[in-house]
């Protein structure tokens, strides 16, 4: 048992916060609401937001700091941010009711939310092992797209920070979104060749490799 905490303390931490936020999430009153806009569904985008970059932080943070376990969880994060996502549309689309089935896309923030909601659906289908093996080299391109998943998620929340219920209920959101969208660029930045053999050598330089047998440290 302790050995298992020992290996899956990871695991069990992200899957803990992503039940505490499902949890938080459902609480919220949905009785005041504004053609579908509701306090749960914004919460809901928000957590599909902050999951969506703790799945675009774990592979630059092993290329920083050489954190290799962490890399198990990003299917894990991923299936989190696909589910917050779901949830946000879901509430959407069942509370403005016909009204969405009228007017699908109303504008262009709805249009480029659509766009990373397809996105991240792809990616969850195609998350497991088997259909890794099936799809070969095509695996690796499609997941790429998590990245364009990324930008457009978090364009369309900063653009939506408009709405009116958003702007009257929760108009901190716009600073954790531009804050949010600093991160996301940072993160991509340092996915950029040259900065990532820069990064990766300063993590060399810190760990240097151990001295051979009878080398003086
Ligand atoms: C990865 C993150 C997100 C995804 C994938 C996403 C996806 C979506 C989708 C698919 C819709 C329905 C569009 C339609 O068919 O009309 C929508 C609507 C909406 N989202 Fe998000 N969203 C995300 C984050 C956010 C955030 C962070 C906010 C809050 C600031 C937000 C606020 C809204 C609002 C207010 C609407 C209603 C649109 C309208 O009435 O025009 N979303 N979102």
């Amino acid at each position: 048992m302790k050995t298992w905490i020992h290996t899956h303390w990871r695991a069990i931490l992200l899957n803990t916060l992503g039940l505490a936020a499902l949890l938080a999430v459902t609480r919220l009153p949905r009785a005041s609401q504004f053609s579908g806009v509701s306090e749960p569904m914004v919460a809901a985008g928000i957590w599909a937001a902050r999951f969506l970059l703790i799945t675009l932080a774990i592979t630059p943070l092993n290329t920083v700091f050489g954190w290799r376990s962490l890399l198990r969880l990003r299917r894990t994060a991923g299936l989190w941010t696909f589910a917050f996502a779901a949830l946000h549309f879901g509430y959407y689309v069942w509370d403005s009711k016909a009204s969405w089935l009228q007017t699908p896309i109303p504008n262009t923030a709805a249009a480029i939310g659509l766009a990373a909601l397809l996105i991240l659906t792809a990616l969850a289908v195609t998350s497991t092992n088997a259909a890794q093996r099936r799809m070969g080299k095509w695996w690796t391109r499609l997941h790429k797209l998590v990245y364009a998943a990324g930008v457009l998620g978090l364009v369309h929340g900063l653009l939506e920070t408009g709405n009116k219920f958003v702007a009257m209920n929760q108009p901190e959101s716009a600073n954790e979104i531009w804050l949010y969208l600093g991160l996301l660029a940072a993160l991509l930045a340092v996915r950029i060749p040259p900065l990532r053999r820069y990064m990766a050598g300063l993590r060399h330089r810190r760990t240097p490799a151990a001295p051979a047998a009878g080398e003086v440290a």
